[in-house]
């Protein structure tokens, strides 16, 4: 076990580079077992839900060779066994196993998903999506699900809300399905494009990644293939926060500026400001913060991995900010510490009111998920004295090098065993 520690008030200049987007890299890793001998991924980020992932495609008998920045994965020795509960549950990117074992064997044995826990996170889109297809779910007694399908079949399907996860894990499915598939209100996040891409570098045939109607056209098999990960923008915007908070012309490099255009627009009506180039952006502590109102949505809205870490920000404006979370209504594990560090915050279901501005005291805090815990290092970073961040694996899973990152750019953070 380790903890996060983290001596507030030391201003960061510098340069933080953004690692691989996580959110596409967990989806890309599964789908890289869909290749019919190697598939070449690079800028795969160094976080432990990569490590889960590799074990599990390790599982299946394939082999992850892993280089400085690139991971080849071959499939010559692929077999399709159980995933087992202790790996399924360590990260929620596991369902996407689901997806692709299914277009490989037509047969998945697997249990449910972990991943961070802030309320129901049902996967019924998917199976509902997997069973339009052709399969048949079956849970079993001891919580294992039983995905088979003689022969998946290309089909029309809406899903009741564009979900990320169902919307790859169906495109996976369908890639090797008879005929052609419609996915209708898909998600549009850019992790989607970035996906569609690498199957498609394979001999997929996918159409209208990025926008609310996908369509796949089934192939007989995909061949070899690669993919770059895209950076990740939830990593960059944690940081662009951070040089909002406590930055001294900090610059955040390796990013695409339109990916985080919601968030660029609320550090404009809060009255900061920064200097945007082609694949970086460069930001300093902001005076004179306005607050603003934020509400969660779908992409191109304002992304609720964003919603916690920037709570840190309004907290430093003067007068009453709200964040409406409509998406997990009840990811609000970072408040209480907050408010424990000297934030006013109430909680009204899934609204936060957030009253500044409030001087941040460093004090014990547990991050209750990955991104409260990024929610609360960000408000280390400025508070007065010491805080210990316990939990600290949950942050481990989404921000790479978070120690060396920040260390370099003059921040006094270290990890501690305990
Ligand atoms: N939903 C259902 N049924 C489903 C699927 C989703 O009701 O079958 C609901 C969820 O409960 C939620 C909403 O639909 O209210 C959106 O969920 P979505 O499926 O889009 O989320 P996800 O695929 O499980 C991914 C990211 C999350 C990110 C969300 C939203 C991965 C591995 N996870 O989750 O990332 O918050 O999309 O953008 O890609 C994080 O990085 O910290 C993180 C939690």
């Amino acid at each position: 076990m380790q903890q996060l520690i983290i001596d507030g008030g030391k201003t960061l200049s510098g340069t933080i580079k953004i690692n691989g987007a996580k959110n596409s890299a967990v989806a890309l890793l599964p789908a890289a077992i869909l290749a019919e001998n190697t598939a070449t991924l690079y800028e795969i980020p160094p976080i432990t839900d990569i490590d889960v992932l590799i074990d599990i495609i390790e599982l299946l008998n394939s082999e992850c060779i892993q280089e400085e920045n690139k991971i080849v994965i071959k499939n010559d020795n692929l077999k399709n066994v159980t995933i087992p509960q202790e790996l399924s549950q360590k990260l929620r990117a596991s369902y996407y196993f689901m997806g692709a074992l299914l277009a490989k064997f037509n047969h998945v044995e697997i249990y449910f998903p972990g991943g961070c826990n802030f309320g129901s996170r049902q996967i019924d889109f998917h199976l509902k999506g997997f069973e339009s297809l052709g399969a048949s779910v079956t849970i079993l007694e001891d919580g294992k699900y039983v995905i088979d399908a003689q022969e998946l079949k290309g089909a029309d399907i809406y899903l009741d809300f564009p979900s990320v996860g169902a919307t790859i894990n169906l495109i996976l499915a369908a890639t090797k399905a008879k005929g052609k598939t419609v996915l209708n209100n898909a998600a549009k996040e850019p992790e989607i494009i970035n996906v569609v891409n690498f199957l498609n570098s394979m001999g997929a045939k996918i159409i209208g990644a990025g926008t609310s109607t996908i369509t796949i056209i089934g192939v007989d098999k995909l061949n070899d293939g690669f993919s770059e990960v895209i950076p990740d923008r939830i990593e960059a915007g944690t940081y662009i926060i951070a040089g909002a908070l406590i930055g001294d012309n900090l610059k955040i490099e390796n990013i695409i500026p339109q990916h985080i255009s919601s968030l660029l627009t609320k550090l404009k009506e809060m009255n900061i400001p920064y200097k945007l180039e082609e694949d970086s952006i460069t930001i300093s502590k902001a005076h004179n913060i306005k607050p603003t109102n934020i509400t969660t949505l779908v992409y191109p809205g304002f992304p609720t991995d964003l919603a916690q870490p920037i709570t840190v920000l309004l907290s430093q404006a003067a007068g009453i900010s709200i964040i409406e979370e409509t998406i997990y209504k009840k990811r609000m594990g970072h408040v209480a510490y907050l408010n424990k560090m000297g934030c006013h915050i109430e909680i009204n279901d899934n609204i936060e009111k957030i009253t500044g501005p409030t001087n941040l005291i460093g004090t014990e805090v547990e991050a209750s998920d990955l991104r409260a815990g990024a929610t609360l290092f960000l408000a280390a970073l400025i508070a007065d004295g010491k805080t210990v961040i316990r939990n600290v694996e949950y942050i481990l899973r989404g921000y790479a090098n978070i120690v060396n990152k920040l260390s370099n750019v003059g921040a006094k953070i270290y990890l501690e065993e305990i």
